[in-house]
């Protein structure tokens, strides 16, 4: 594709560590997500002209906002003599800052994207999860590619090995469904993940979800939605973080006893997920879980349903 002047990009959420997947599975949902605008400059660097829908909250330096840094980070892999030395952003949040959602992946990849896309679709995947996992280095305090991989790719994606990097996409069974709900309070990623870090785990927790990552991929393989289901359990860390999230026991009952196929905490939360075998389901489900968040921890929510993204982040116009 050749290089264009102007180009406005799409960079979905995600869902993170899937239950017992903790930093190594991930899934791309359609909505929300955000956007990038993007334009050439003379000026060298990258320029973060303004963003939107953080209430005010994320800086417009953009060596300390993900979005610029992994633009930089794009821009540094080199283009065309022709190409001009810079690059204008335009940040549109279409998400929480602190949601378990993927937020800082999705602004970070969509900044690598709308570079790559500037120049022609230069980068391929892998390059431009490098460049947005720099983004997540930068908010995370560590690095981890559950939500940028499968932000980038789309689908459901697992990362095999961080040194060297190796991701690995996996089926997705075409009846999966997600329902999302995102309880109004935020969780801090940076925090969450200090929590896991400073625990010392048992080998039979760690026995435990090396079982359920098993059975994972084998169910993906069989398209075997049950067998999805009963491996969303996590020995690690979901018992560390349950105490971070508000009414989480009693909404997970709730899915449980609605008959979903796993329910497990998004990343870092607030969000909890499930899974469902249709549409009307997964709408059900999304919805008595919206209602137990209200009624035991009086917590309104988003809830996002629909089938697994499988595209990824995509160029939108320009
Ligand atoms: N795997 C990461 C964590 C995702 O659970 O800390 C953070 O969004």
């Amino acid at each position: 594709m050749s290089s264009a002047t102007r180009v406005r990009v799409f960079a979905p959420a995600t869902l993170s560590n899937l239950g017992p997947g903790f930093d190594v599975l991930g899934l791309a949902l359609g909505q929300p997500g955000d956007h990038v605008e993007a334009e050439w400059s003379d000026s060298p660097g990258v320029e973060l002209v303004s963003v939107s829908g953080d209430d005010g909250r994320l800086p417009l330096e953009p060596d300390r906002n993900v979005v610029g840094i992994a633009a930089r980070t794009a821009l540094a892999h080199g283009g065309g003599s022709a190409d001009p030395p810079g690059v204008r952003l335009w940040l549109e949040k279409g998400m929480p800052l602190g949601s378990g959602l993927g937020s800082s992946a999705a602004s970070s990849v969509a900044g690598a994207l709308a570079v790559s896309e500037l120049r022609g679709s230069a980068l391929d995947p892998d390059t431009l999860i490098a460049c947005a996992l720099e983004g997540e280095r930068f908010v995370s305090g560590g690095v981890h590619a559950d939500n940028v991989a499968p932000s980038v790719r789309g689908g459901i994606v697992l990362i095999r090995s961080y040194d060297p990097f190796e991701a690995i996409s996996l089926p997705v069974p075409s009846r999966l469904r997600v329902a999302v709900v995102h309880p109004h309070t935020a969780i801090m990623t940076a925090e969450a993940r200090r929590l896991v870090a400073e625990e010392r785990f048992g080998i039979g927790q760690a026995v435990a979800n090396l079982g359920q990552i098993g059975a994972m991929v084998t169910a993906l393989h069989r398209d075997d939605l049950q067998l999805f289901g009963r491996a969303i359990s996590d020995a690690l860390v979901e018992p560390l973080r349950a105490p971070l999230v508000p009414g989480f026991d009693e909404v997970k009952r709730t899915a449980q006893a609605e008959g979903a196929l796993g329910c497990s905490i998004s990343g870092s939360g607030p969000s909890v997920f499930a899974f469902a075998a249709s549409d009307d389901q997964a709408d059900q489900l999304a919805g008595r879980m919206a209602e137990r968040f209200r009624e035991v921890a009086g917590l309104a929510c988003d809830v996002h349903t629909g089938p697994v993204n499988t595209t990824g982040a995509r160029r939108v116009s320009g």
